[in-house]
């Protein structure tokens, strides 16, 4: 039986603090447009010792259940995908487990493979219900992430955090994934960005990562696009496999990569129908994919140029800003979604959105978390980077929020505000 399986929910938790670029960019003597045209980047989220990944995690997660009257018996998966967890051993997700007070009959554990951890567990989550292993109940995944480069790197403006959770279940009232093996993979052993254990900060092969992640994107999508033309989803009838996607979400490492992978993929498309060979033709070309930018892809970039990286979480942000948009017309239409993890494993899938990808709720709740944050100077977010991450705390967790409030023996205790 074909069922209907996706994400009937979501909830996003942002740090408390964030960074202006602009101030960034004046205190390093950079030209502020690098950072605003060059990557694409307008704030970048901040987290001090309290909003550690378990904290972020727990919160998106209290947020979901709370906003949807989630009864807790209804899960029986609990996976968070994360490259920065607080412990080698104990999972993130049992902590959410015990902070949540869930219920003991369920399947908990976090799942690492950089950036595409998050997407690891949604087609986890997708497959143990599809199998029918879930016996009716629902999953949650969490993507819940601390992207951190160190100061003066050229990684330093693309750092941020964040973290969503989402409720996967055979109600997809916000996204229906197309399935079944309806996703396009690539993954290789290559070393563009790495932490070693012990370290804080992210390693990167910048300028490498970036060709690795639009490889990446070349495979990934040419191997979804063979299955979604053969299912009739999609058709060139006249334009592009990729015109038939109302939107693109990219995974985000900052704004600007989301507009060199679309290059890519329309690429990857006249590749397949004739590029244009004279000059004029290629100048059409370029206005197109300039127009088809703007449709498809920048709505899915608003959130995620005030939060920078979340690694995992960072195109489930995207996402999340979509539906955040309240357009109307968006249920109904399909939607393409690419995730990168470093190292690398990628993956590119669809979904139609559904009847609540357009609420007025969700964007008021967005809007009053990023409205509420407050904007700190470069000796305030100095001071944060260079903390102990285990100091102790100095605010009280805001309501429905946690808050890391120090170690007791070999327990991370934790705050409910
Ligand atoms: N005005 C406008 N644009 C300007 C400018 C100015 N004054 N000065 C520079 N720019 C433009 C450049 O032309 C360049 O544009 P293009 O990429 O279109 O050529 C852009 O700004 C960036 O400039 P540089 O390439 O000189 O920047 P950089 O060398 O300092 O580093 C970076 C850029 C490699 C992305 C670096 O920030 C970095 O290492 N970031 C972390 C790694 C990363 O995010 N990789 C992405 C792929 S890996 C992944 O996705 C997983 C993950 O989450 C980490």
């Amino acid at each position: 039986m074909n069922q209907r399986i996706g994400i009937e929910a979501m909830a996003l938790c942002v740090p408390a603090r964030y960074l202006e670029m602009e101030d960034l960019a004046q205190a390093r003597g950079v030209d502020p447009q690098k950072y605003a045209i060059g990557l694409g980047a307008k704030q970048m989220a901040l987290t001090d010792p309290g909003e550690d990944t378990v904290a972020l995690a727990a919160t998106a997660a209290r947020r979901l259940f709370d906003r949807h009257r989630i009864d807790p018996e209804r899960i029986g998966l609990l996976i968070c995908g994360t490259e920065t967890g607080v412990d080698h051993s104990k999972p993130v997700a049992s902590y959410v487990q015990g902070l949540l007070e869930l219920p003991h009959d369920m399947r908990t554990y976090d799942v690492q493979h950089a950036c595409y951890g998050g997407t690891a567990g949604l087609m986890t989550a997708i497959d143990w219900i599809a199998s029918g292993s879930n016996a009716g109940r629902a999953a949650v995944v969490i993507a819940a992430d601390i992207a951190r480069y160190g100061l003066r790197t050229p990684g330093e403006p693309t750092q941020g955090a964040g973290a969503v959770a989402m409720l996967v279940s055979n109600d997809p009232r916000l996204l229906e994934i197309d399935r079944p093996a309806m996703t396009g993979m690539f993954s290789d052993d290559v070393h563009d960005f790495w932490r070693p254990h012990g370290r804080r900060e992210a390693v990167v092969d910048g300028h490498y990562s970036v060709d690795c992640y639009l490889e990446a994107l070349d495979g990934a999508y040419r191997g979804w696009r063979k299955k979604a033309l053969e299912r009739g989803l999609v058709r060139w009838s006249g334009g592009l496999a990729s015109d038939g996607l109302a939107h693109v979400a990219y995974h985000v490492p900052f704004c600007k990569m989301a507009q060199k992978a679309h290059a890519k993929l329309r690429a990857a498309d006249l590749a397949e129908v004739g590029r244009p060979l004279d000059p004029e033709a290629e100048k059409m070309e370029a206005v197109r994919g300039a127009r088809s930018f703007e449709a498809q892809v920048a709505p899915t970039l608003v959130l995620p140029s005030r939060i920078g990286n979340a690694y995992t979480a960072s195109l489930y942000i995207g996402l999340l800003g979509l539906f955040s948009a309240n357009d109307r017309a968006l249920p109904g239409r399909r939607i393409g979604l690419f995730s990168y993890g470093s190292g690398c494993a990628s993956e590119f899938f669809s979904g139609v959105a559904g009847p609540d990808a357009a609420s007025p709720e969700l964007k008021a709740e967005i809007d009053r978390l990023l409205d509420s944050r407050e904007r700190v100077s470069i000796a305030e977010y100095e001071h944060w980077m260079n903390t102990d991450p285990v100091a102790p705390p100095t605010l009280e967790p805001r309501p429905g929020t946690y808050r890391f409030a120090g170690i007791d023996a070999h327990r991370r205790l934790y705050l409910r505000g």
